[in-house]
């Protein structure tokens, strides 16, 4: 199993804000559903409850909560770290889509990162993506000078490999 990171973060590694994202890129969600479709996604419980309409299609959900008997319906739930990489054990590729605590949970796990890099840094930022950078990471691929014009923003795609798993490859 490869567990991934999918993340979109801003000149400050910020992530979001009063329980939203920080930017709506249509050119990056096509990317994020292209990219997980197929594939298990894991997410936080603060993170499922703000998905517009509830555990995404075609993916496997999986709720990570503390929460006894808490119910996300159209995904699974587990209550720890350990239990959510071992109903994972036999999937292809595992996204782990969110939010700021549980990409710190995560992170030390991880094989791969997907960053959306937003250049442009947003005002009372509240959860940021957990500190990565100089931990072994090599970059795969970027691409550079992307721009939405409905946001005005521009922004990188940059992924990265850790150097563990990258030297066994
Ligand atoms: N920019 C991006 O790409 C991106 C992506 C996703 C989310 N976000 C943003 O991130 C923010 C939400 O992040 P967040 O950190 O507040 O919440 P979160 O990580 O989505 O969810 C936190 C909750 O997950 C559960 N949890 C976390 N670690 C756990 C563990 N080790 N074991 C068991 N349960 C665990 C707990 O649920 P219980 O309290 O129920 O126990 C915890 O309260 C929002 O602003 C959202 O828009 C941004």
């Amino acid at each position: 199993m490869i567990l991934a990171m999918i993340v979109a973060v801003d000149e400050q590694n910020g992530i979001g804000k009063d329980g939203d994202q920080l930017a709506y890129i249509s050119s990056d969600l096509k990317r994020f559903k292209e990219l997980t479709t197929g594939h298990t996604i894991l997410m936080g419980r603060k993170t499922f409850e703000a998905l517009p309409k509830g555990a995404l299609p075609k993916r496997r959900n999986i709720v990570i909560t503390h929460q006894k008997d808490y119910k996300a319906p159209g995904a699974e739930v587990v209550k720890s770290i350990g239990e959510a990489i071992a109903i994972c054990s036999d999937d292809q590729k595992v996204f782990v889509i969110g939010g700021g605590e549980v990409y710190k949970a995560f992170l030390p796990e991880a094989d791969e990162l997907y960053i959306t890099q937003i250049h442009h840094t947003f005002d009372n930022v509240d959860v940021f993506f957990p500190e990565y950078k100089g931990l072994g990471w090599k970059e795969t691929h970027r691409e550079d000078n992307l721009h939405d014009e409905k946001s005005g923003f521009t922004f990188s795609y940059v992924n990265l490999k850790s150097a563990g798993r990258f030297d066994c490859v």
